[in-house]
């Protein structure tokens, strides 16, 4: 088992990887867990799955799951179910000191733990989180949201789970489409920061894709411990530090944004697909050599992943796209900082660049054109 301790400031906690962790979630939640009865939070698909093996081991080590089983899909994170599941906790008798159960990916994550962040000021809440980008992201850094109309996660707080259990089997019900999108964000840590973690993805991407446990739970660990030094010392996101988490989503905002947050283009997708689109401009500005942006193309082709902004067939142009960008709420001060590559590992906050150059540059990517 890969143990990585999230030193955050007075709340420091444990992720745990390992394959058969949710067949033990019993015994490995027991010391934060103080009475019989145990409120979790998942959805149908994940109960579905997982929802039998984690209740007996619950069952198991002397306690009583009590389940609020949820619809499936990013509409899930609304006010209307975070209302929903804070009431049910009340009505459950949850204290400040007793922890709540999320399994699921981070949709169930994000709500859950804003719903721990906000019962009776704070309670706790462990994360057993069943995706791989839950695993590698979600799951891990305190960051909890509900959706609104105006936009995603923008109503939330900042609130640190007790512990997480990351279990490279839960991925085996994983659609492979959903796979691939957490995949997105596991290449980015090699990307933003790790150049020999990036060599490693593309040696060993296929095999994690295909079911390789050894090569998941490795990606798993050094992203969950990517995340964790940056988070360690930016929790709040005041230094810039953070920020570097979001490489390729300033891109991939607008992509998400034009094709309505729908299921034609999944978060992680976006992701993929704004990397390619933020290395192959770094490379526009003669940062990053194109034999390496075309890296990160070749990379997500090669997964039989989308890699290329023609394959989304958008009917706009690089201005519409730019326009999106500026409703993004990591817009500081009326400027737009992009994350861009100085070389593969080398992400860096650009504050100079020019909106006009982006949607000229994403003209040509749209049409296909060469960087
Ligand atoms: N808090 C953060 O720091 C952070 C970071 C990144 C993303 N997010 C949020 O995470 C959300 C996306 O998370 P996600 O990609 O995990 O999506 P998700 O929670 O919607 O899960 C994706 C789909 O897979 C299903 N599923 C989950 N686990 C399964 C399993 N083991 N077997 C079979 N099906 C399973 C779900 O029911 C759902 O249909 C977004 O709302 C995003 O804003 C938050
Ligand atoms: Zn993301």
């Amino acid at each position: 088992m890969a143990v990585i301790p999230v030193d955050v400031a007075g709340r420091p906690y444990e992720v745990r990887i390992a394959a058969g962790l949710l067949a033990r979630a019993g015994e490995e939640c027991a010391p934060f867990l103080r009475k019989k009865r145990v409120p979790v939070i998942t959805d149908a698909n994940v109960h579905n799955a997982w929802g039998q093996t984690v209740g007996a081991s619950l069952a198991a080590a002397g306690f009583e799951p009590v389940w609020k089983i949820l619809p499936a899909g990013e509409q899930t994170k609304s006010w209307e179910h975070l209302a929903e599941v804070t009431d049910w906790l009340l009505a459950e008798g949850v204290e400040r000191k007793d922890a709540v159960i999320a399994l699921g990916g981070g949709v169930i994550g994000d709500l859950t733990g804003f719903a721990a962040a906000i019962l009776k000021r704070g309670c706790q809440f462990i994360q057993l989180p069943t995706t791989l980008l839950s695993q590698v992201d979600s799951s891990v850094g305190g960051k909890t949201a509900i959706n609104t109309p105006a936009g995603k996660n923008l109503v939330g707080a900042f609130h640190q789970p007790a512990l997480v259990l990351a279990d490279p089997q839960a991925l085996e019900t994983l659609p492979r489409r959903e796979l691939g999108a957490g995949y997105a964000e596991v290449l980015k840590y090699g990307l933003l920061g790790d150049a020999e973690f990036f060599q490693w993805c593309e040696a060993n991407g296929a095999a994690l894709m295909d079911g390789d446990h050894a090569a998941r739970e490795h990606a798993i660990a050094r992203s969950v411990e990517a995340k964790a030094r940056i988070v360690e010392q930016d929790e709040f996101e005041t230094t810039g530090l953070r920020a570097l988490l979001n490489l390729g989503h300033t891109f991939g905002h607008a992509l998400e944004a034009e094709t309505g947050y729908s299921a034609r283009l999944l978060h992680g997708e976006s992701v993929a697909l704004g990397m390619v689109l933020a290395a192959r401009y770094s490379a526009r500005r003669g940062e990053l050599p194109a034999a390496d942006a075309e890296r990160v193309a070749a990379h997500f082709r090669s997964l039989g992943m989308m890699s290329e902004l023609v394959e989304l067939g958008l009917n706009v142009d690089g201005r519409a796209l730019v326009a999106h960008m500026l409703h993004d709420k990591k817009m500081d001060a009326g400027t737009l900082p992009f994350l861009l590559l100085r070389g593969i590992g080398g992400a860096y906050l650009a504050k100079d660049v020019d909106l006009a150059d982006v949607a000229a540059f994403l003209d040509g990517q749209l049409q296909g054109a060469p960087a």
